[in-house]
């Protein structure tokens, strides 16, 4: 079958047309329109309906090392969307199917059958499998159950709290026998809607004031687990806060993602070995075997209302670009999702 059997002749997609130093700006990303080729066999056109814009696409955005390979200069950025199969020349992914797929940054996808993975509409709305039920939620579940897991009665703070990971990581912590949560964002909303939506116990607004401060504040007897989102401030925050014997969840580093040189490392981290903490990094692709057990459990959270989610969406695969720089600027609250 040819994909022209569906009248769809070209697709919009989104290329890299300059590397940033620093901030990344609109000048970085250019809309290309390209004609859509024909089937071969075992592959199948997706007409993209949602993609995803994350934070760690901004080091795809730099040539260099990493543990993935950088985006192309000219060439379509990726990263997570979903969409519905329009042509198929595959028995296993009908027309009609729901998909996810990295072929993200883009109105149509031609893709091997094999790299389209069919989603149940049924349990949960399609741009939820880039969100609470895709690679965002299941970071925070394999964090909390996996790299470090949460004891009864450990005492939570995790930064970017009012984020995509932050804010399930919160009510995951909660789930698995924290005693309290703490969240820090950005700005009184966000904090408040971390507290309020999220269900967290408190949050510190890190824009107006000291991180270190306030979690003294509110935890003046320590953490037991961080979950670090940000580095930095919060990181540092963090080692004065930890108990002995504390755990650190090691996720990401978004306050250092523009910088232009090395970022300095918290100044006294010798109080980490003092007192004996566990520092363990995760990537979430180490973790994808967990998908099926997390996507059933994660959807029956939703559905019953123990697992709270929010979006912030930009209409337009033109306006991904901008979706893209506001989610590094704090713009979103829950995930953020382009809806195409
Ligand atoms: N290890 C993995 O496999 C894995 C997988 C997914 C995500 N991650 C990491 O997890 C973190 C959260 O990702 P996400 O997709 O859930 O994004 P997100 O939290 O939904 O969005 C990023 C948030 O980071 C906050 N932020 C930006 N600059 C900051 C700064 N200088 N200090 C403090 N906060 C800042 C902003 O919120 P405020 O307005 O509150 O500042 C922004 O909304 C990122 O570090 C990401 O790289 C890692």
């Amino acid at each position: 079958m040819s994909s022209k059997a569906t009248n769809v002749q070209t697709a919009h997609e989104i290329h890299l047309a300059a590397r940033p130093t620093g901030e990344p700006e609109p000048s970085n990303f250019t809309l290309v329109e390209t004609e859509i080729p024909d089937l071969v066999d075992g592959q199948v056109l997706v007409r993209n309906t949602w993609m995803s814009v994350d934070p760690y696409m901004r080091g795809r955005m730099n040539d260099a090392e990493s543990y993935i390979a950088p985006f192309q200069l000219g060439s379509a950025l990726e990263g997570s969307a979903v969409g519905e199969v329009i042509a198929s020349t595959s028995a296993d992914v009908p027309v009609g199917a729901s998909v996810s797929h990295f072929a993200g940054w883009r109105s149509h996808a031609v893709l091997d059958a094999a790299s389209a993975v069919v989603i149940d509409t049924s349990i949960a709305r399609p741009q939820d499998y880039l969100g609470a039920l895709g690679t965002t939620g299941l970071t925070a579940y394999a964090a909390l159950t996996d790299t470090t897991p949460v004891r009864e009665g450990d005492v939570v703070f995790v930064s970017a709290a009012a984020g995509a990971v932050g804010s399930v990581a919160g009510q995951l912590a909660r789930k698995f026998g924290a005693a309290t949560v703490i969240g820090s964002a950005g700005g009184p909303e966000k904090a408040k809607r971390v507290v309020e939506d999220f269900g967290f116990d408190a949050a510190i607004d890190y824009r107006a004031g000291s991180v270190a401060d306030q979690l003294a504040e509110i935890a003046p007897d320590g953490i037991d687990l961080y979950v670090d989102n940000v580095g930095g401030d919060h990181l540092e925050a963090a080692i004065e806060a930890l108990r002995v014997n504390g755990r650190i969840a090691g996720i990401g580093m978004i306050s250092g993602y523009n910088a232009t040189g090395p970022v300095p490392g918290p100044p006294d981290f010798f109080r980490a070995y003092g007192k004996r903490l566990t520092i363990r990094g995760m990537l979430v692709s180490d973790h994808f075997h967990l998908f099926p057990e997390y996507i059933s459990k994660a959807a029956g959270w939703l559905a019953d209302g123990s697992l709270r989610t929010s979006e912030t969406v930009v209409d337009g695969l033109e306006n991904a670009p901008e979706a893209f720089l506001g989610v590094l600027r704090g713009a979103n609250i829950g995930k953020m999702l382009v809806r195409l």
